[in-house]
């Protein structure tokens, strides 16, 4: 019966602590995410979101515990090797290059210019706005654009498995709803498991199927998205 499970999990931590220099940031965490499923990974400023993104992705080193992806374990892989394998991240901090252009941006996240063709007209359903502006440099988009075009870069693969950084901070509200919509359709056309870290209660609880909150490294509390978890989760927030 374990078996049946284990087959059904996407990403496991097991007792995973990392953080920097001699300081643990996370610790001692362990998390299941099923295969397919949208989890929230929720918790107030400097808590450890990002370093636990960070941490799956092989950016800072895991100092004890295991990482599975598919079963297999993942710990010091290289991030590139992990993209390859079919992780997405869509980071929180110095995501684009400022310089290139739109194309280039989407470009780099492609291995050939074949490829390209074909994912750009997938992101144009989800961000239309990109397609009239693709020799724009990025760093002359708005805030919110860049946020779009962080999340069409990171669908651009069609990833397994998306890790995605508070892509709702600063973001209008009918952007967000787009954001959601987009994250829906990728799930629903290709079954992608996705690992949103928001503060973005309303987004988050909207798309999500379970949530966590994080609280000094360590999961203080988790629950599905039904009834009571709104109230929940915004006790945890609670400054
Ligand atoms: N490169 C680094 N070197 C030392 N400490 C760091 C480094 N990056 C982050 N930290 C510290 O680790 C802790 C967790 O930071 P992290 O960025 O993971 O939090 P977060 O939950 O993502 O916060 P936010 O909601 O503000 O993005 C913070 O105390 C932060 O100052
Ligand atoms: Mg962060």
């Amino acid at each position: 019966m374990r078996d049946t499970v284990t087959q059904a999990d996407k990403l496991v931590l097991e007792g995973v602590t990392s953080g920097y220099g001699p300081i643990a940031i996370i610790r001692d965490l362990s998390l299941t995410i099923r295969k397919g499923e949208i989890f929230a990974l929720m918790g107030k400023n400097g808590m450890g979101k990002t370093t636990l993104l960070k941490t799956i992705l092989g950016l800072v080193a895991a100092r004890s515990g295991d990482i599975r992806l598919d079963g297999a374990s993942i710990v010091g892989m290289s991030p590139k090797s992990l993209v390859t394998a079919g992780v997405g991240y869509a980071p929180q901090e110095q995501p684009l290059f400022q310089d290139l252009s739109i194309r280039d941006n989407l470009r780099l996240a492609v291995q050939s210019d074949r490829d390209l063709d074909a994912a750009l007209d997938k992101v144009f359903g989800h961000f239309p706005f990109l397609q009239g502006r693709l020799a724009q440099k990025a760093g002359t988009l708005s805030g919110g654009e860049q946020k779009m075009l962080i999340m069409a870069r990171a669908l651009m693969l069609g990833p397994d498995l998306l890790l995605i950084d508070e892509i709702s901070e600063g973001l209008q509200p009918t952007v967000v709803a787009r954001i959601a919509e987009a994250l829906r359709a990728e799930r629903a056309a290709n079954g992608t498991t996705i690992l949103l870290v928001e503060q973005n209660l309303n987004f988050a609880l909207s798309v999500a199927d379970r949530w966590a909150v994080l609280k000094l490294g360590e999961i203080d509390d988790s629950g599905t998205t039904q009834s009571d978890s709104r109230a929940r989760v915004l006790e945890h927030l609670k400054i």
